[in-house]
């Protein structure tokens, strides 16, 4: 879970999707610290009573038609979601607070036109109004009721979080290395690490929040893939291909942040066929280097603005000084594996962050999300535009 982020959500809603959409919704934006106040309409409450929908959002609850403009006023962002085209419309004429922004999230039915419905309401849309339309995949299944189309909970709560977390890396390309790669000794076995992706999924969503065009290289991940508009992700499975595919891309990266657990080591040979075994005691794999992606792009002469990573069990401050020169990073991050907390398959990391003008910042134990916020702060500061 994110660092909290204070911020007050005013949330009208409407209809059937509220049991499917508003639900996941106000438990993912209470994650994040949010304060939701919701304000159903009569459609919503025929799902939910008021007192259900103030003990789901942990905030009083009152009907849509009592909301005043004292209401309007008090919020950081207003979101309608699931909206009924009726009540857009309502909205939008009844308009007198350009002070918040007003995301409004139509619910559509699946043979509707997300363009269409853009082009219907863009006369009647101000600057700090802006409609969340479903992509593709974003349709509900209300049963017997049919099936609706509508912004998912995690891309409203993405468009909530845009607003309210400076965008210090606004339209800003970065290009992230994440989790393990995968080496190949025969059609089943292979050599791998403990990595699970986590430090840098949890960096990508970080930048993608603050307004990073984030392309994320990933080996395979413990978790599902950050799901986020700007974040567009590219699988690979070797440390080769993991090379590849950063070097195709880092001509256009003004930020890199290699945070991959890149295998040093890869089979010579790769077995088509299974190794048998054959009565055998033992066997012999030989393996060579695999090309290291940080140490290339730190030698390129126009580099972008780089960030490495370190995981060392002993003599921390001098090796990840000599790996901060060595492979010409902006900022180091380091963590010591052997503290317990600390490194491959927790959920928190003891980092301490080296630059080149000999300062540090050491981070306290913390969520990999907050770390990965600190990180992002860091490299906003430090990053000459
Ligand atoms: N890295 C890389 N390509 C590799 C190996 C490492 O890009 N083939 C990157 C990692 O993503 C990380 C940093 O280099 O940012 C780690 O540096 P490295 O010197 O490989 O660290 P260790 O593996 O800890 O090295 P050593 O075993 O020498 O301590």
């Amino acid at each position: 879970m994110a660092g909290k982020i204070s911020g007050r959500v005013l949330l009208v809603v409407d209809g059937a999707a509220v049991l499917v959409h508003t639900l996941e919704f106000l438990r993912q934006a209470r994650q994040h610290g949010l304060k939701v106040r919701v304000f159903p309409t009569a459609s919503a409450l025929l799902f939910q009573s008021i007192t259900a929908w103030a003990a789901y959002s942990g905030q009083p609850c009152r009907d849509f038609e009592s909301l005043t403009e004292e209401d309007l006023q008090a919020a950081d962002v207003r979101l309608a979601a699931p909206a009924s085209g009726r009540l857009l419309q309502l909205l939008l004429q009844n308009d007198q607070t350009a002070s918040c922004p007003w995301l409004l999230a139509p619910a559509l039915l699946p043979e509707d036109k997300p363009e269409e419905m853009q082009q219907l309401f863009a006369p009647l849309l101000q600057e700090h109004h802006k409609l969340l339309l479903p992509s593709s995949d974003d349709v509900s299944d209300l049963g017997a009721m049919g099936k609706l189309s509508l912004a998912s909970p995690g891309r409203c709560l993405e468009a909530i979080l845009a607003e309210l977390i400076p965008q210090e890396l606004a339209g800003v390309r970065v290009l992230l290395t994440v989790g393990p790669t995968i080496e190949d000794i025969d059609p089943v076995r292979f050599i791998s690490n403990r990595s699970t992706g986590r430090m840098g999924q949890a960096l990508a969503l970080a930048a993608a929040r603050r307004g990073a065009l984030v392309t994320m290289i990933h080996g395979p991940l413990a978790d599902p893939v950050a799901d986020h508009p700007n974040i567009r992700p590219l699988a690979v499975r070797s440390a080769q291909e993991m090379y590849d595919a950063t070097l195709a891309e880092i001509g256009h990266t003004q930020v890199a942040i290699l945070c991959a657990a890149v295998a040093d080591f890869t089979p010579n040979t790769y077995a088509e066929e299974k190794i048998k075994k054959q009565g055998a005691e033992g066997m012999r794999l030989l393996l060579r280097r695999t090309p290291d992606i940080l140490a290339t792009i730190g030698q390129q002469e126009k580099r972008p603005f780089l960030v490495g990573f370190a995981a060392e069990s002993n003599d921390l401050e001098l090796n990840a000084r000599h790996k901060l020169q060595s492979k010409h990073c902006d900022i180091l991050c380091a963590n010591d594996i052997r503290e317990p907390g600390c490194g491959f398959a927790v959920r928190t990391n003891r980092i301490t962050m080296f630059f080149p003008d000999g300062e540090k910042e050491e981070l306290p134990m913390l969520s990999k999300d907050e770390a990965a916020e600190r990180i992002c702060a860091q490299i906003a500061r430090r990053w000459e535009k």
